[in-house]
């Protein structure tokens, strides 16, 4: 007997349909598997068998055979461990054919029969939701992100033995399904919060200003300043996430079958601080299996690069391509592969290798050292950093003060009133934020007038600037202007962004 039974597989961020064949005949004892397979999907053919033994369903001596189709797709994973025991089952006659052949199922398989967690269960059951597939049978591990779509309905079993109870009828599957974890922004809450930080008037600025036109930002302190505690806390003077920027985190965290156990989609802003000795291929994506990379996982959150002059060079040169495109595309033999990376970049550093310069009682560096260490970031990378402010030590009356901090929520305010600011101007353009300003429209939406106009030119004079810092200038000077809620960039706002670029020229030409 035959029968087709509805699968996926994932490639990038989406899900592809997969239909698995299995064809069971007399003839000569013999089990293949056909339909371009890395070898773990090879192996299903022992797991499904002796996973459907312990189960107590016995195995005739026949010939048979199981196609993955499209054979043009390669299949990688144990996902198809669950399509293929369906598959089975049908061809055997245990179940009836009917209803099995219009339910999407993965989820790998154990030898006891045990349903296990797979990877990429959102963007299967956004699949099968499209396909108008009326239930989908997943692992009950995933059952969270599983369950986050209305329109579709979802079983999360937990073994093979549920598996045949959900075939055998759909009044069990109905009774079964699970109840959905509608996703809900207010939910968002966060462990840390900006009102934890004290002192540091300028640093806190600088953040704001960084969030409220998504610039990137680079604080230079010495260690214990707080530098970690305000970069983990961008995030939270974010504005609250859309069901979209949800839904494109979730996809990236669920390919990384990072939603395991968890409920539901992404409430919260990602915050990832990979650690100076990563690989480009970690921080980009990549690998023998195609997977989203860091960039990709902060995706609509914020990266953290602590310890800047630490990574190496060439893994920062990946990086530049992704900061301009907010997509990352990986290239292979066999197709290209782009994950969203519209992450907003904060970086730290220590100001010398010792860490303490300009602190010339504690700084032990020679003369030039402090110029060398700054220096092993390319200067094309330190030019695309907006802001560049200075964290000094805490004084110790900020870090004994009763008085309350300012919270991230009120934070929040000014950056959101920021944000829609910038929606309103940039309505119709590619662009929602002035860091992402194109250069050749800065003219159109940050006009100066004569004033303004004198003082840039004495700046790029003095500063020798290039176009681009030139541009970078005037594109936080119209973030500060929007903080102000002024349509006219002023000298005071052109004047305090200046500020944030002298600060990483003093250190280069130190
Ligand atoms: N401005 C501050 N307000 C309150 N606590 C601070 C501040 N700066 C540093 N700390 C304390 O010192 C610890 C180390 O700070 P951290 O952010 O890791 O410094 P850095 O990254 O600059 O080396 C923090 O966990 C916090 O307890
Ligand atoms: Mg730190
Ligand atoms: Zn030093």
């Amino acid at each position: 007997m035959f029968s087709s039974i509805l699968s996926a597989t994932v490639l990038g961020m989406d899900a592809y349909l997969v239909r698995v064949e299995v064809d069971i005949c007399d003839g000569l004892p013999q089990f293949s598997m056909v339909g371009d397979l890395a070898p773990e999907v090879r192996e299903a053919a022992d797991r499904v068998r002796t996973a459907l033994r312990n189960t107590g369903i016995s195995f005739p001596p026949k010939k048979v055979t199981i196609n993955l189709s499209p054979a043009h797709i390669r299949k990688e994973g144990t996902r198809f461990d669950l399509p293929i025991a369906a598959g089975l089952l049908v061809a055997l006659g245990v179940v009836p054919r009917d209803y099995a052949e219009n339910i999407m199922m993965v989820g790998e398989i154990g030898l006891n029969g045990a349903v296990r967690p797979v990877s990429g269960v959102l963007q299967t059951v956004m699949l099968a939701r499209q396909m108008k597939s009326k239930f989908c049978i997943i692992p009950r591990d995933n059952r969270g992100e599983g369950a986050s779509l209305p329109g579709i309905l979802v079983v999360g079993i937990e073994s093979l033995k549920e598996l045949l109870e959900c075939l055998l009828s759909p009044s069990y599957i109905e009774a079964h399904t699970e109840a959905l974890h509608l996703w809900e922004p207010e939910c968002a809450s966060y462990s840390v919060d900006f009102c934890e930080v004290n002192g540091q008037h300028g640093a806190r600025r600088a953040a704001e200003i960084a969030a409220a036109g998504m610039h990137n930002f680079l604080m230079i302190g010495s260690p214990g300043s707080g530098k970690t505690m305000i970069a983990q806390r961008m995030p939270t003077i974010l504005p609250a996430l859309t069901m979209e920027e949800s839904l494109e985190i979730s996809k990236v965290y669920s390919a990384c079958g990072l939603l395991v156990g968890k409920e539901g989609l992404a409430k919260v802003r990602p915050f990832r601080a990979p650690h100076h000795t990563i690989s480009a291929n970690a921080l980009a994506g990549g690998g023998k299996k195609i997977l989203p990379g860091e960039i990709s996982l902060a995706t609509r959150g914020v990266l953290f690069l602590d310890e800047l002059p630490e990574f190496s060079r060439n893994v920062l040169e990946v990086l530049r391509q992704p900061m301009e495109e907010g997509w990352v595309t990986i290239s292979r033999v066999n197709g290209k592969y782009s994950f969203p990376a519209h992450f907003q970049m904060i970086a730290a550093m220590n100001p010398c290798r010792c860490g303490f310069y300009p602190d010339r009682q504690r700084c032990s560096c020679l003369p030039g050292e402090v110029r060398r260490y700054i220096h092993k970031i390319s200067w094309p990378l330190l030019d695309r950093m907006d802001l560049c402010t200075e964290v000094s030590r805490v004084e110790y009356t900020d870090l004994l003060k009763k008085t309350e901090n300012e919270s991230s929520a009120r934070i929040r305010e000014r950056v959101e009133a920021a944000h829609r600011i910038q929606k309103e101007r940039y309505v119709g353009c590619d662009w929602q934020f002035n860091a992402r300003l194109p250069s050749a429209a800065i003219k159109r939406f940050c006009p100066l007038n004569p004033k303004e106009e004198q003082l840039m030119e004495t700046a790029f004079e003095k500063m020798q600037l290039s176009a681009r810092a030139y541009h970078r200038i005037i594109r936080v000077a119209r973030t500060i202007a929007d903080l102000d809620k002024e349509e006219q960039i002023r000298e005071s706002h052109l004047l305090e962004a200046i500020g944030y670029r002298q600060v990483d020229q003093k250190y280069w030409e130190e």
